[in-house]
């Protein structure tokens, strides 16, 4: 899937409508009062199996990791429409939904838990029959979400899932165009945060021999085993 053309010069349509065309939840609806949930945003089996995978890699519905993906896909998507970027929606969804699986033991061989993600995607999203290059973009946008640098040439999901985690983690520091006020008074309300920090420095206090590895050292892209 990656492109060699320059992703800003892309139209949004061209690429979103290619997995699906049916209206959906888009950062677009998001209201604060009105709660919104993962279920919100799937539309094609392979997306509803992504969200099933991480249910069972977390062993909850609607939990903390849960919103977080949500969160972070609606945030890539914003980055996307308005820089006018091209993508697939149902490969971008469904790596949003698997980024972080490895990091629980359903989805664990004990390895770098961005290496864990893609292979949990790969098994995830391979009964679907997808072409082989669309299929490493979604596992390379698992295994290079804590890249140091711009990972467009591997595809826009790639970086659109790398930037937009960069900004749900750590909205304070990066934030690639989107307001805080939109965070704050609409993103945050509908999928609401609540526990996201301590969760989140559980996760690091007890996965960190696997985090660091994959945050600091990013894997060589095309040299990857997953
Ligand atoms: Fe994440």
């Amino acid at each position: 899937m990656a492109s060699g053309a320059n992703p800003e010069e892309q139209t949004v349509e061209a690429r979103a409508g290619s997995a699906n065309s049916a209206a959906r939840l888009t950062w677009r609806d998001i209201r604060g009062p009105v709660r919104r949930r993962a279920d919100d945003l799937i539309a094609t089996e392979a997306e509803e199996a992504s969200l099933e995978a991480l249910r069972v890699a977390t062993c909850e519905t609607d939990g903390g990791m849960e919103r977080h993906t949500v969160r972070q896909y609606l945030i890539a998507e914003r980055i996307a429409d308005t820089r006018h970027i091209s993508y697939d929606r149902e490969l971008l969804l469904c790596a949003s939904f698997l980024h972080d699986a490895g990091l629980y033991s359903p989805a664990s061989t004990g390895d770098v838990y961005i290496k864990d993600s893609a292979r949990y995607a790969r098994r995830t999203l391979e009964p679907f029959g997808w072409p082989q290059e669309r299929l490493r973009v979604c596992l390379d946008a698992c295994e290079q979400h804590h890249a140091f640098t711009t990972r467009w040439w591997l595809g826009p999901e790639v970086e659109l899932v790398r930037l937009s985690d960069a900004v749900e983690v750590y909205p304070e520091l990066r934030r690639s165009g989107i307001p805080r006020s939109w965070l704050k008074q609409e993103l945050w309300q509908a999928v609401p945060r609540r526990g996201f920090w301590p969760a989140t420095l559980e996760i690091t206090r007890t996965h960190w021999r696997r985090m660091l590895p994959g945050m600091f050292r990013p894997p060589a892209p095309g040299q990857s085993d997953t």
